[in-house]
């Protein structure tokens, strides 16, 4: 038995976070024409003039914030988390402070108004991601990060760009964002790199962003949303830690003390809609990143990038599926779960909550399964998928459970045991 470890209290408001687990997050933006990956402007290095293009031709004309919604909360996902503006300065929203948004595009909409709506009517809580970092406003200095990095005039293009105007932008959206959509559960910014000088250009970090103002900002505003820990501020600051694109084998540390945290994948490798890309993630893949993170005490943001008309492809709609049908029989080993303090045997996950301990077998064995120290500790125990009693019986300290020989059809098999 080891003990579960326990994060210290942040500002947050961390007791539905916990408990919900499963997020979706929502990458969307000008990108999605390109369909070749959120950072093509900054990859390619595209000037204004040329990137242009996709905001004039931004016409999501299959724009159905509800059909989302509804594919989001059929998912199982309790959360969302939606790009209000990435990396390439596009505003999905109404800002007084730019032209540079969808209001101004072709579709002519607020889309951050009519995607909370929707969500929040499907029940689920709302969470706002904003780049800190902008390839777009002329005040942002060119830095290693941006697309112009590799201009031979870089350094001088940055003589007229102020970071203070900037910074003040950064702070207005903010401000317009956690006072115009109502109660926001997530703030998620995105991203610092203080170290990353290139070309005798520095990176940029809290100095830039105002971050010890902005956070308490956005605190006295939302009082209890939860923010993650991309401000480049000291780690005890933020509520949620991010790794992103991996999966952690342990409850995540920052400097040694465990932190609450959420892990951030993708269906396929990019985050923006990306037509070619062809790493889209199997079933058993999809599921196994949920019940990891959960069994190690952490949450799973998974994203959708969808298409620049508005609509989840295929592929995603696909993926969608597999967490509903998976999540439709086995929610309870998920919602309020965490890690257990048994240890699961090769092949498999534990994920516990109260008396209930919860077997994932990622492989599954023939007809017996051996689980070390639990000889004595259950008193009853289930297939989730179908509450078909397994039976079960002692053997030297560890429990032996009976399947059967079939794996059932489901992708992650779970038997429920009901601890004395
Ligand atoms: C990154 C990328 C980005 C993505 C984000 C999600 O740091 O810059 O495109 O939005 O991670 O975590």
């Amino acid at each position: 038995m080891t003990a579960i470890p326990q994060p210290a209290p942040v500002s947050g408001d961390m007791d539905w976070f916990v408990r919900d687990r499963f997020g979706m997050f929502i990458h969307w933006g000008t990108y999605a024409l390109a369909a070749r990956h959120e950072w093509v402007k900054n990859i390619e290095e595209i000037p204004d003039e040329v990137y242009d293009k996709y905001f004039r031709y931004f016409d999501p004309d299959r724009f159905d914030p509800k059909l989302w919604a509804r594919k989001a909360r059929e998912a199982g996902m309790k959360y969302f988390v939606i790009t209000t503006k990435h990396h390439e300065g596009f505003c999905l929203f109404d800002s007084q402070f730019t032209d540079y948004k969808a209001t101004n595009t072709p579709c002519g909409r607020d889309l951050i108004r009519e995607v909370v709506e929707a969500f929040r009517a499907e029940g689920l809580k709302v969470g706002f991601y904003y780049s800190i970092i902008d390839w777009h406003h002329p005040d942002f200095t060119i830095d290693g990060m941006h697309p112009l990095r590799n201009h031979p005039d870089a350094l001088k293009m940055n003589e007229g760009r102020d970071m203070a105007r900037y910074r003040e932008y950064l702070h207005n959206q903010v401000r317009e964002l956690l006072t115009h959509y109502g109660k926001i559960d997530i703030m998620w910014f995105d991203f610092s790199y203080p170290n990353h000088e290139y070309r005798g250009m520095p990176g940029k970090g809290r100095e830039d962003w105002g971050s010890e103002a902005l956070l308490k900002m956005v605190r006295e505003l939302q009082p209890g949303i939860i923010v993650d820990n991309r401000l480049d501020l000291p780690a005890e600051q933020a509520d949620i830690h991010t790794p992103e694109q991996f999966q952690p084998r342990e409850w995540v540390r920052v400097d040694g003390k465990p932190v609450y945290w959420e892990t951030c994948q993708t269906f396929s490798g990019s985050w923006g809609y990306h037509r070619d890309e062809a790493t889209w993630k199997s079933p058993e893949q999809l599921i196994q990143m949920l019940i990891n993170s959960v069994s190690m005490g952490g949450n799973l943001l998974m994203n959708v990038g969808p298409t620049a008309r508005g609509t989840l492809d295929r592929r995603a709609l696909d993926a969608l599926d597999v967490y509903a049908r998976w999540m439709d029989d086995h929610d309870r080993a998920i919602y309020g779960a965490t890690q257990s303090e048994h240890e699961a045997p090769n092949g498999c996950r534990y994920t516990q909550k109260g008396e209930r301990l919860y077997v994932h077998f990622f492989a599954w064995p023939f007809i017996h399964a051996h689980l070390p120290g639990l000889a004595g500790k259950v008193a009853y125990a289930q297939l989730l998928n179908d509450a078909s009693e397994i039976r079960f019986h002692d053997t030297d300290g560890d429990l032996t459970l009976e399947l059967p020989v079939k794996k059932p059809d489901v992708v992650v098999p779970v038997v429920e045991l009901f601890l004395k």
